[in-house]
């Protein structure tokens, strides 16, 4: 079977969770290592097997001609130059949200790979959890009737200082929106297959925050198709147990998922009690990620459309930025004017 060569870059966290799927994926092979600390790439050595080892993607991608494809989960900064790298030899990436601190910056990375003609895949994982598909099945049957208005709480006590934490959020602008809530607003928009039209936000420090920038983000999102979304989040919940719920009202019943990972529910408008909806076993940040990659290996070998490419994602950007905007400057923001005009 042929196989994909690929090249991981970034050796953190996120990396390690990539490590250990693309070790699992009959269709890939990992056949370097990139990350600017030494003890990174010797811990993936020992762990997966010795591969040349490289400082930058630059470096990697100069040095290794005969590579399908290249997983960048280093942090956003400073990532142009790797996708133009990249994108000159017509490798497809697969680069982790969010793609840039900035919308602006992240189309002109779209651009670059777009003007060369090869895919970028963002790594949107949420996308592929069992709970994700259930929802936007229910949705589409038309279970309990058509959404019209929601509520999207995500609370949590995250100690920037643990050690299995990256710590660059801790000094980095607005954390929150960029590093977390990305993944929620992209969600909305995939779940309820609508664009967003315009937001009121005000993001905040809690006083014993850890974080340098805002921890907390509050948003009132309009889609296209006439919803009302009314989101919270939290870095830096005031007690360290974690509260998810997300609750679609529809027209005829509610659909309420209770964990990020799962516990999806719902109820008809009459029912006395919410009902549970079966949902497959799940391997925590590894059985989400493989759906991910398998879409990815799909579009580059098997020439399936790209899903989450970079164009998509900068629609869940601009509900970031926007949200930054709308709080700073106290209005209502809308998301086309977040778009350059390029992509809109
Ligand atoms: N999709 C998800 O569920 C998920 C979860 C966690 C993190 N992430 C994302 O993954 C990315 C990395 O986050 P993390 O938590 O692993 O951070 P981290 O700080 O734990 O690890 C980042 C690694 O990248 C290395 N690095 C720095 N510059 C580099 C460069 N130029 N080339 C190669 N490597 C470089 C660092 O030395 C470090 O080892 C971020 O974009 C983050 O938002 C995604």
């Amino acid at each position: 079977m042929e196989r994909l060569r690929v090249i991981l870059a970034g050796l953190g966290v996120r990396g390690r969770h990539w490590a250990e799927v693309l070790r699992r994926t009959s269709r890939c092979e990992v056949v370097a290592y990139v990350d600017p600390n030494p003890a990174a790439r010797q811990r993936l050595n020992e762990q997966l097997g010795e591969r040349p080892g490289f400082n930058t993607p630059e470096e990697a991608l100069a040095a290794m001609p005969d590579v399908g494809g290249i997983v960048l989960a280093n942090p956003p900064i400073g990532r142009k130059a790797q996708i133009e790298a990249a994108a000159e030899r017509h490798i497809p990436m697969l680069v982790e949200k969010p793609l840039a601190l900035s919308v602006a910056e992240a189309a002109e990375m779209v651009h670059i790979a777009e003007r060369h003609q090869t895919p970028l895949m963002v790594g949107l994982n949420f996308r592929y959890l069992a709970v994700t598909k259930a929802t936007r099945q229910l949705l589409a049957d038309s279970t309990v009737g058509q959404p019209e208005f929601a509520r999207f709480t995500y609370e949590r006590y995250r100690d920037g200082n643990r050690p299995d934490l990256n710590k660059y959020p801790l000094q980095m602008d607005q954390p929150m929106l960029w590093e977390q809530s990305i993944h929620h607003f992209d969600l909305m928009r995939y779940v309820y297959g609508a664009e967003p039209v315009e937001v009121q936000s005000r993001t905040w420090n809690p006083s014993w925050s850890m974080y340098e920038s805002d921890a907390n983000v509050a948003a009132l999102f309009t889609f296209s198709n006439g919803m009302t979304v009314n989101y919270q989040g939290t870095w830096q919940s005031g007690w360290s147990v974690p509260n998810f719920e997300w609750r679609t009202d529809c027209t005829n019943g509610v659909i309420v998922q209770k964990d990020q990972f799962g516990a999806l529910h719902m109820a008809t408008q009459p029912a006395a009690a919410l009902t549970p909806i079966d949902l497959p076993p799940h391997e925590l940040w590894i059985t989400e990620t493989q759906g991910l990659l398998d879409a990815f290996v799909n579009a580059v070998m098997d020439h399936k459309p790209l899903e989450c490419s970079g164009r998509d994602h900068l629609q869940s950007l601009a509900m970031v930025e926007a949200c930054a905007i709308s709080s700073r400057e106290s209005r209502t923001v809308s998301i086309d004017s977040i778009i350059p005009p390029l992509f809109s």
